[in-house]
């Protein structure tokens, strides 16, 4: 709590205040927020919140998890209204989360329990019938629950990431919205269930819960394994591409801004969610193959022979024969293979021009381009990002496709680029240092024929 800025405190203790007020009051005018014979509905929700709100699940989204918990306070506005739902939200501050503090327990329970409050009161101000649904007065209770569901779930997100923007200082418009459509539409989704545990309850009483909760928690599971899954994907592009900046001091780091740089022109085109993931694994491995270049050919100093640069030139299909055999690459393998051919059909390996060039290429070759000038090298300075974005202009069209130029000049306008920290000259025992970097558009490297 005293590591929270004041603005986080005082909204925390307000929204706990609130969350304590309902209660009380409810308690004040009823007697008891729920009525003796709802005990056992409260019960069976209460643990069926806490069982859902112990495992969140991770979305298909970056940054969001969602706890499918919220279903059950919905179900408590239909079966017991919003006092009960308000209760039902509140047990959030007994989850079974190892290491969540007690501070953020608070701020959990008490917000839900006052979306579900809200919730219950609108689903009242709309003629919901509270109690257990009767069959054949179940129609008339979609509206109001679809209301209910409405008032909840941006109640809830507007709470939390007013929190989360106290506490860590960070604007509402500054919050990553990439995937909020996707997360509000499965968090309504989830909303589903509540009504489908009340609208059971009649027939199977807590059993309901049980019916319902079985499949979300295969689906959860699926999820885990899904996540398990990219995790260890995430870790095996890592290792390979630290094995390849190991070769080069001042290019440490280059792959992973490449990997950014490039989702951020995948995103500013309108790639899929599963492309612009693919297209990240291409950015961090687009030079995988310079492990299979001799380290004295990167590290010459002075123009190299036409063998030297043909073993220079060869990088992208080394690449390609690296990570052959990795299957969640797919569209990736065009990426890191034809990220050297040029829009003018001067590049390399293969001399594609134009459309023939993979879209994945065309994408990365801006990106590595843009990272290595606004990069130190050994032979100079980085140069800054104004220069660099005039330079890729400059070469749209030539070196570059123009879609692609615009697109990152557009998404830097919206995201301005970090450059990477000045790099110090390297310790004497780093011996292994590129003199020229092949990726420079701006310094190409110096052939010597005829040798
Ligand atoms: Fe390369």
């Amino acid at each position: 709590m005293r590591d929270l800025p004041w603005p986080a405190r005082v909204y925390l203790v307000a929204v706990i205040g609130a969350a304590a007020a309902l209660i009380v009051r409810s308690v004040m005018v009823s007697g008891a927020p729920v009525a003796d014979e709802d005990l056992d509905i409260l019960l069976v929700l209460a643990l069926l919140f806490l069982v859902c709100e112990s495992m969140p699940t991770l979305l298909n989204v970056e940054q969001f998890a969602v706890s499918v918990s919220f279903s059950a306070s919905l179900a408590a506005v239909v079966l017991i209204g919003p006092e009960g739902a308000a209760l039902v939200g509140l047990t959030a501050v007994l989850s079974v989360r190892p290491g969540l503090p007690l501070i953020k327990r608070l701020f959990n329970g008490a917000q839900f329990a006052i979306c579900g409050y809200a919730a219950g009161r609108v689903y009242e101000a709309l003629h919901g019938r509270v109690g257990v649904p009767e069959v054949n007065a179940f129609d008339d209770l979609i509206g109001p629950y679809a209301a209910a569901t409405a008032v909840f779930v941006p109640l809830n997100i507007v709470l939390t990431l007013t929190m989360i923007g106290l506490a860590t200082r960070v604007r509402a418009a500054e919050v990553p919205m990439r995937g909020m459509g996707q997360f509000l539409l499965s968090y309504l989704g989830y909303g589903t269930f509540g009504l489908l545990v009340a609208g059971l309850w009649a027939t199977v009483a807590s059993i309901s819960a049980v019916l319902v909760l079985l499949p979300l928690f295969v689906a959860r599971w699926a999820f885990g394994q899904y996540h398990a899954q990219q995790r260890s994907y995430d870790a095996t592009i890592a290792a390979l591409c630290q094995a390849v900046e190991t070769k080069d001091y001042y290019t440490r780091g280059h792959c992973t801004r490449v990997s950014h740089a490039s989702s951020m022109i995948a995103q500013e085109i309108g790639m899929r969610t599963e492309r612009v993931r693919a297209i990240r694994y291409a950015g961090m491995l687009h030079d995988v193959g310079k492990l299979g270049v001799p380290t004295k050919v990167l590290q010459k100093d002075g123009p190299l022979t036409e063998e030297e640069f043909a073993a220079i030139q060869l990088h992208p299909m080394r690449g390609l024969e690296i990570v052959r055999g990795i299957g969640f690459l797919d569209e990736a393998y065009a990426g890191i293979m034809h990220h050297h051919e040029r829009h003018d059909g001067t590049g390399y390996p293969m001399g594609l021009a134009g459309d023939e060039i993979p879209e994945f290429a065309k994408v990365i070759a801006v990106a590595d381009a843009f990272d290595s000038m606004t990069s130190d090298r050994s032979y100079r300075g980085a140069r800054p990002v104004p220069v660099a974005v005039d330079e890729l202009r400059k070469s749209a069209g030539t070196h570059f496709d123009p879609v692609m130029v615009a697109a990152f000049i557009r998404a830097l306008e919206r995201e301005p680029w970090q450059p990477p920290r000045r790099v110090d000259p390297p310790p004497p025992e780093a011996a292994e240092t590129p003199i020229k970097d092949h990726d420079d558009p701006t310094m190409p490297i110096q052939v010597v024929t005829g040798q």
